[in-house]
């Protein structure tokens, strides 16, 4: 199944389109590299709450219209026309923009996947680290350019490079604003995988239909333990798995955790080691 679909609250800036249980987000404005201006900001909050009450989206696919995925924050409509915005009119973009690009990609109840298919900037590194996970293209090209026109790696950026990539990595980055492709940003573990240009729609479709194949219910589970127990010890983590284990289980109502069980153990009728249990099955 697909189709394109709109919804209220956007219009061009972001395009939607839902194919065979994918959402694919794409941003869309080629001409300005799909820098991220109020407007986008605007859409994909009106998108991630579309989605989230979509049952036909069960994984989000983020990509970028042309040759960028996103040339990050625009300097010009997102940073230098709203100096003279009311503060609290400024204060509540800049919220709305941190909601979409990290706290709602991280946390949201489906997971995402970043494809990354050409330039991605500053800002963008945002977007990029919430998702899941991520694939890009061996030519995409990447830069922590802040330091290049004079500013830190503000937003969230710094703290989410500190995140995924290795000190050495994110240091040198951050400081000589250099670029790197594709194939570095996977070598780096910036991104799961790289793959050539004409390859990348196909992978992020796989790698969206492995996890359509899982329970969303512990998926979503996994993500949000995943986040928090980063940042416990481990004392705190164990308490918090445990429970978070069996709040997953008692609020799955699809008892997946039986099923998959069963289907082993009296039904033999796959390996959990191999691969996930039929979801489906009555
Ligand atoms: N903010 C505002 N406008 C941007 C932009 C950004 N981050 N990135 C690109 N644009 C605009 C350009 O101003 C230009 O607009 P114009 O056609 O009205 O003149 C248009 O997008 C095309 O950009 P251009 O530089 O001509 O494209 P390119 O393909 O030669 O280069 C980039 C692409 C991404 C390398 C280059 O645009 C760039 O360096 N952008 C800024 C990246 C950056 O530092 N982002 C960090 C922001 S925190």
């Amino acid at each position: 199944m697909s189709h394109e679909t709109s919804g209220t609250g956007w219009g061009n800036a972001v395009t939607v389109s839902i194919e065979d249980g994918v959402a694919w987000v794409t941003m869309n404005r080629p001409d300005k590299r799909n820098a991220i201006n109020p407007a986008i900001v605007r859409e994909m909050t009106a998108v991630f709450d579309a989605l989230e009450a979509d049952d036909a989206a069960e994984v989000i696919v983020i990509t970028g219209a042309g040759d960028a995925f996103s040339a990050g924050q625009d300097l010009k409509e997102y940073f230098r026309e709203t100096e003279s915005w009311p503060p609290h009119e400024r204060d509540k973009l800049f919220a709305q923009n941190a909601a979409w690009q990290w706290r709602r990609t991280m946390f949201y109840r489906k997971p995402t996947i970043a494809a990354v298919n050409g330039w991605c900037f500053g800002g963008a590194f945002q977007i990029l680290i919430g998702c899941d996970l991520a694939i890009a293209s061996d030519d995409a090209t990447f830069g922590l350019s802040e330091i290049n026109w004079g500013i830190i790696p503000a937003g969230i950026v710094t703290k989410s490079v500190s995140m995924v990539m290795s000190q050495r990595d994110a240091m040198y980055y951050i400081m000589t604003g250099e670029t790197f492709d594709g194939k570095q940003a996977a070598e780096m573990k910036l991104v799961n995988k790289s793959v050539p240009a004409d390859q990348l729609r196909a992978e992020a479709s796989k790698l969206a239909q492995t996890l359509r194949a899982k329970n969303p219910n512990v998926l979503r589970a996994c993500k949000t333990a995943y986040h928090h127990v980063r940042q416990m010890g481990w004392e705190q983590s164990l308490d918090y798995l445990m429970a978070k284990s069996d709040q997953t289980t008692f609020r799955d109502k699809s008892r997946g955790a039986e099923k998959g069980m069963s289907q082993f153990i009296d039904e033999k009728k796959y390996r959990p080691g191999l691969g996930a249990y039929d979801k489906d099955a009555g």
